[in-house]
C-alpha cells in the first residue's frame, strides 16, 4: 500500500488500491455492456476519448510527456486478467497474460470447430474483419492498409524482402534492438546492402548519431517504437520527420509499444509498422500487424504470395492474377484465426479503456516503481525522461539471475535482458504489487 511508504507520499493515491478514486470506464467493450445497452459501432478514436482530460501535453501522438489521469477503475481491467490470481506479474515486454475474454473466445472458437467444422466460416471471415477494423482504429489507420502476419518477424520480412535493393545501400538501425529487427537486414549483405547500427548512448538512442548514420545510399532506418532491453522510447515522430526530410523510408517495429502507448499513423511519420499481439495487447502469441502506407505497397515485390493475395480470392475456379492493392497481399493464405479472434477480445477492452489512459497508467506505476527502487539504492538503467519512458524499465542488480529466480518463487514474474533486471507492468497491476517487487528485489542484498 502505498500509504506505508513516506518516500512516496508525491504519488497520488492508486484508484485500484482501497481507498482511491474509483469511476467506472468510460465506456464498456461491448460484452460488458448489459443487454439492455445498445452498444455503439464504434469506440472513439485514439486522442479523442471522451471524459480523458489532459492525457497528453501538446501532441496527440504521445510525442511529449503524459500528466496523470487516476480516474480510472483499473479492477474492471484487473478482473479480466487471471494471472494476478497467482502472480505478481511484470512481464509484459516478454509474453502477456491474455485477458479472461480473449480466452473465452479462442475456447468457444476451438469448440465450434469441433462441433461444426466449415458450417460457420462465413460468420468467422465476418468476425475477423471486424478485428481488423479494431486494429486499424488502435493505428488510426484505414482497415484496408492493415494485415495480419503470423509474426513482428514476418512484418519485417515483407519489407526487408520486398524492396528492390541496389548493391551499396544501406539500412540504419540501432545497435541494441531486438534481433528480429536485425537478421533480415544482416540477411541482405548477399545482396549488397549494409547494415549500420547505431550505439545508444546511457540507454538513449540520440537522433543526431541516427542521422549520422545516414548518407547518400541510406534507404531505410528501421527502428523499435520502445527498445526491448533498455526501455527507451524512441521519438518516433522526429526520427520519421529525418527520414522524410532525407528521402529515406522508416520502419518500426512496434511490438513494445502498441496497446501501452498511443501511436496514429495518421500522424507520423512512418512508412510501416509490425508487431505481435502477445505482448502489451495481453493476446495470443502468433496473431500479429502489419501496416503499410497505401502509397508504397506498389514498391515492394510482394514476398509469400498465395490464393487469398488477389482481388477476387474466395473465387476459387477463376485464376485471375491481379493483386490486392493494398495489404490484404501479404495475407497469402489461410489466417490464424483463433489467435486473430483473441487479438480482437483483447484489442476491444483495450480500446474502450482508452490507450491514452492505459499509457497514463503505466507511466505512473513504472514511476512509481523507478522512485522506489533510488529510495531502496538500486540504479535505473531507463531513461525516464518524459517522452523517453515506456512500460519497460530496466534496473541494474547484482547477480540478476538469482533476483530474478528469487522473485519467482515469491510470485513475482519479472526478466533479465542484457544483464539487467526487466519489469514490465501493465495497467492492471497495482501499487502493493509493486512494493512486493521492490522489497524482493532489495530481499537478498
Ligand atoms: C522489439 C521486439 N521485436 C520483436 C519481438 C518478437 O518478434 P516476433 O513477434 O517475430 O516473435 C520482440 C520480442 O521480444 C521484441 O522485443
Amino acid at each position: 500500500m502505498e500509504g506505508r511508504h513516506p518516500q512516496a507520499k508525491h504519488f497520488p493515491p492508486d484508484p485500484s488500491s482501497p481507498g482511491g478514486v474509483k469511476r467506472p470506464l468510460a465506456r464498456k467493450p461491448s460484452s460488458m455492456l448489459k443487454s439492455r445497452e445498445t452498444p455503439k459501432a464504434k469506440v472513439w478514436p485514439i486522442g479523442q476519448k471522451r471524459n480523458d482530460p489532459g492525457v497528453l501535453h501538446g501532441h496527440p501522438c504521445g510525442r511529449g510527456g503524459l500528466v496523470y489521469n487516476l480516474n480510472m477503475d483499473w479492477t474492471d481491467l484487473r478482473r479480466e486478467c487471471s494471472v494476478t490470481k497467482r502472480w505478481a506479474y511484470f512481464d509484459h515486454a516478454a509474453v502477456s497474460p491474455w485477458t479472461e475474454r480473449a480466452r473465452r473466445t479462442v475456447v468457444e472458437y476451438a469448440a465450434d470447430l469441433a462441433e461444426n467444422g466449415d458450417v460457420h466460416d462465413s460468420d468467422r471471415v465476418r468476425r475477423v474483419e471486424g478485428v481488423r477494423r479494431l486494429a486499424a482504429q488502435l493505428l488510426n489507420a484505414d482497415p484496408l492498409d492493415v494485415a495480419f502476419i503470423k509474426n513482428t518477424s514476418e512484418g519485417i520480412g515483407i519489407v526487408a524482402e520486398g524492396l528492390r535493393w541496389r548493391a551499396g545501400d544501406n539500412v540504419v538501425t540501432a545497435e541494441e534492438e531486438y534481433p528480429a529487427n536485425l537478421y533480415p537486414w544482416m540477411n541482405l549483405a548477399e545482396r549488397g546492402v549494409e547494415l549500420r547500427r547505431v550505439p545508444s548512448r546511457e540507454g538513449r538512442i540520440f537522433l543526431d548519431d541516427l542521422r549520422s548514420a545516414i548518407d547518400g545510399r541510406t534507404r531505410l532506418v528501421s527502428l523499435s517504437f520502445v527498445e526491448y532491453a533498455s526501455g527507451f522510447r524512441n521519438d518516433l515522430f522526429a526520427v520519421g520527420q529525418m527520414c522524410r526530410e532525407k528521402g529515406v523510408l522508416f520502419f518500426v517495429d512496434a511490438i513494445q509499444g502498441l496497446g501501452v502507448l498511443p501511436l496514429d499513423v495518421r500522424q507520423m511519420p512512418i512508412d510501416f509498422l509490425a508487431a505481435d499481439g502477445h505482448k502489451w495487447l495481453l493476446s495470443p502469441e502468433g496473431a500479429g500487424l502489419f501496416w503499410i502506407r497505401r502509397e508504397l505497397v506498389e514498391q515492394l515485390h510482394p514476398v509469400g504470395v498465395g490464393w487469398n493475395s488477389v482481388i477476387d480470392s474466395r473465387n476459387f475456379s477463376r485464376v485471375d492474377f491481379r493483386l490486392k492493392p493494398h495489404a490484404g497481399r501479404w495475407e497469402s493464405g489461410t489466417l490464424y484465426v483463433g489467435g486473430i479472434l483473441g487479438l480482437g477480445a483483447s484489442l476491444e477492452l483495450l480500446l474502450a479503456i482508452g490507450i491514452n489512459a492505459i499509457a497514463e497508467r503505466v507511466l505512473y506505476l513504472t514511476d512509481y516503481l523507478c522512485e522506489r527502487c533510488r529510495q531502496a539504492g538500486l540504479t535505473v538503467y531507463s531513461s525516464r525522461r518524459p517522452g523517453e519512458a515506456s512500460g519497460i524499465v530496466a534496473l541494474i542488480v547484482d547477480d540478476v539471475g538469482t533476483v530474478v529466480q528469487r522473485c519467482r518463487e515469491a510470485g513475482i514474474v519479472v526478466s533479465q535482458r542484457a544483464g539487467r533486471l526487466r519489469v514490465s507492468p501493465h495497467a492492471y497491476n497495482s501499487i502493493e504489487e509493486l512494493d512486493r517487487l521492490v522489497a524482493r528485489i532489495g530481499a537478498g542484498s
